[in-house]
């Protein structure tokens, strides 16, 4: 094939260079990209491989050849006298593997060692000292001239300004990453809703609040007033060595980050040596797992040679150095385009508007639909149809609509208005109680609201039916099978086989799913029922002090108020549930369905953890996650996934999370070693 590039693709080029070097700018030098972390990469990984093919397509300003953007603002200008280079990216495992075959030629087949970091979602710093004293800090810039910063990088208050130990050197630049850890980046953007409320009060427009930590630790370092950027707490890890005078001749990168560690400069503890290409896929699939257990945001694993002879050996292209490669990890941040917003009714009535988005790959899955929470919150974020918007997706977490990119929004988009009408065929009003946050459907026979009492009856927490889900429940109901949970006990196999997609197997499978749920325990039942602030914990206390349904449903509020954990709002929620006539149908159906009503299996575990939150971090020897939960609860505790002014006690196991760790300390909860784990179910107590 010949290597001359057609017109097309010289196009192409022509307007990935273009683009590039617009997002560039947007990104370095006004900290307001328009295009996520991901976009971004495939369009620079799409021009290095066209000028990877055709090499005349390499222009001189093509921003392959440059790193950042130039530097444009009020800050002087600082010229590096060692270039600040950016990395390539692998992308999966496949370009990691690549990348050691390369290095492996490079050094003739010599043993090479990885040191393995993690990538700090923040900002590249080079941070000048002479003599030990902190005389100049400046942005990555171009890579050639970045922004002095000084005044602002001072401020940073775990990087000394003044550099301890035995043998402080002439000139140490070191280079690092400043970032906004999360909690401070939760403050600052908590602060900031909190003014725009304030503003919205009195008529103003909202100003922008900073989408996330990279972002705001961004604005925070371009204040004009180091005052300013002192109150946002931002943190700083150390990674490399630019112009050095009078420091100690290394052989390998560790020893280079001991040496800075033992200077006072703060080194990232998860940065590791491994022997192999093996340990090193090991070590970014634990980090890719784990990354939310920090305190703050990573995007990936960056790889390098230890050796530093062997990374001279193997040198540097015009944007990046051979001997070092980013992983990236899946991005949880993408652009789409937000189509409309929708509201969603809940089965207590409740209106959710929901975002209906451009279907985007988020953290590996497809994102389509995002909650936007309440009416408050689509006002705060100010995000409109037609608007293109930042979709986050992190760990376990469901998909939210970060906000709107501004420069993006076409001329002329309108607010949008909560709806007034429920969306069901009822077109009930939609209303918002005084002093209540959220809009309701206030209409009983709502077919929406129906549709997720059946939903609920059926989910797990409840009186789990497998392969009832939400498709199953919509296609029952639109057939007029099921009105409400009572009518699920005397579906037939003939109805079932009406029901699109189902055939005689996966009828047979859940009329027996539905048979075997006859017999869950009394709390289960209780709680599946749907019936207003009662949860889990309170129908559990119930079961056993009434034993069986009927006796709770005859119960006075005030015998219901005397169990432990059921207060008076519950009580008089379950009275008024049970004497509603519609609700005495449903009890009757169920009855005559074969539901047992007096079912309890109640641990026989003594309730040592009664009341307790305790939350576990990391591997527990002798249990899986799973089971320490579990472990918890059967003795009566509570066992969140993360840490507040209510935790009991946090069990420290292997490999915990860092921010748990931290929280705890922060907080004063008391901590307990693994191997105490089995003394605090024992006797509750927080072993000495
Ligand atoms: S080494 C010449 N190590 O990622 C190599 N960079 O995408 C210089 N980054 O420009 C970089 N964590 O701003 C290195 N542990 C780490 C890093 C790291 C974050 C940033 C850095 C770099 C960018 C490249």
């Amino acid at each position: 094939m010949s290597k001359r590039a057609t017109k097309p693709i010289a196009e192409r080029a022509a307007w990935l260079r273009e683009a590039i070097t617009r997002h560039d700018e947007r990104y370095y030098a006004h900290d307001a990209p328009e295009i996520s972390d991901a976009e971004y990469d495939d369009l620079k990984r799409e021009l290095i491989a066209l000028e990877d093919t055709y090499p005349a397509l390499v222009t001189l300003d093509s921003p392959t050849q440059r790193v950042g953007a130039p530097v444009v603002t009020t800050f002087a200008p600082v010229t590096h006298a060692v270039p600040m280079m950016s990395l390539d990216n692998a992308m999966d495992w496949d370009e990691l593997a690549q990348w050691g075959d390369r290095v492996a030629r490079g050094v003739a087949g010599a043993r090479v060692r990885y040191a393995c970091e993690l990538k700090i979602d923040g900002l590249a710093m080079s941070i000048r000292y002479e003599n030990g004293v902190l005389v100049q800090a400046a942005t990555r810039g171009d890579g050639k001239v970045g922004e002095d910063v000084t005044a602002n990088v001072r401020t940073i208050a775990v990087l000394p300004t003044q550099l301890t130990g035995q043998h402080v050197p002439a000139v140490l630049e070191v280079r690092g990453e400043v970032y906004m850890p999360i909690d401070a980046f939760e403050r600052l953007k908590a602060d900031k809703e909190r003014e725009n409320e304030e503003r919205a009060r009195v008529g103003k427009k909202p100003e922008p609040v900073p989408a996330n930590p990279r972002n705001a630790g961004a604005g925070s370092l371009r204040q004009k007033d180091p005052t300013i950027t002192a109150t946002r707490q931002l943190a700083f890890w150390a990674y490399q060595l630019g112009e050095i005078e009078g420091v100690p001749a290394f052989t390998s990168h560790r020893d280079t980050l001991d040496y800075l560690r033992g200077l006072g400069i703060p080194v990232n503890p998860e940065a590791t040596v491994l022997d192999s290409l093996q340990e090193v896929v090991a070590y970014c699939d634990r980090w890719e797992a784990h990354r939310h257990d920090l305190g703050y945001e990573i995007d990936g694993v960056v790889v390098k040679v230890d050796d530093l002879a062997q990374r001279e050996a193997l040198g540097v292209t015009s944007r990046a150095p051979r001997w070092a490669i980013a992983f990236k990890f899946a991005p949880e941040e993408r652009n789409t385009v937000l189509k409309d917003i929708q509201v969603s009714i809940g089965r207590t009535g409740r209106a959710t508007p929901f975002a209906v988005l451009e279907p985007v790959v988020v953290a590996g899955s497809t994102v389509g639909m995002a909650t936007l929470h309440n009416r408050e919150q689509v006002a705060l974020k100010d995000v409109r149809p037609g608007d293109t918007v930042i979709v986050r997706k992190a760990g376990d977490v469901i998909p939210e609509v970060v906000g709107p990119v501004l420069s993006l929004r076409p001329k002329g988009l309108k607010s949008w208005t909560f709806p007034k009408q429920c969306p069901c065929d009822l077109k009930s009003t939609l209303v918002q109680e005084e002093g209540e946050a959220d809009t309701r459907c206030v209409e009983p026979q709502c077919p929406y609201q129906r549709d997720q009492r059946i939903i609920y009856f059926a989910s797990r927490g409840g009186m789990d039916i497998e392969g009832l889900g939400e498709k199953t429940v919509f296609a029952l109901s639109d057939l007029g099978l099921v009105h409400d949970v009572g009518d699920l006990y005397f579906l037939t196999m003939e109805q079932l086989l009406q029901v699109d997609g189902f055939a005689e197997m996966s009828a047979t499978n859940l009329l027996r799913a539905i048979d075997e749920s006859k017999n869950r325990p009394l709390p289960k039942l209780l709680t599946a029922l749907g019936i207003k602030h009662l949860g889990p914990a309170a129908s559990e206390s119930l079961a056993r002090a009434f034993g069986s349904l009927d006796r709770i449903a005859e119960a006075t509020s005030d015998e219901l108020s005397a169990v432990d954990g059921v207060g008076e709002v519950i009580a008089s929620s379950i009275t008024t549930w049970f004497a509603a006539k519609e609700h005495c149908a449903i009890i009757d159906k169920l009855r005559r369905g074969g539901v047992a009503f007096g079912n309890i299996t109640i641990s026989e575990l003594p309730q040592t953890l009664a009341g307790k939150a305790v939350v576990v971090t990391g591997t527990v020897p002798g249990f899986s996650r799973e089971e320490a939960e579990a472990a918890i609860k059967d003795r009566g505790g509570k066992s969140p996934g993360s840490v507040s002014a209510k935790t009991f006690c946090v069990v420290i196991g292997d490999a915990p999370g860092a921010s748990k760790v931290t929280k705890a300390e922060e907080l004063g909860i008391p901590v307990v070693a693994a191997a105490d784990f089995s003394r605090l179910l024992d006797t509750g107590e927080i072993p000495a």
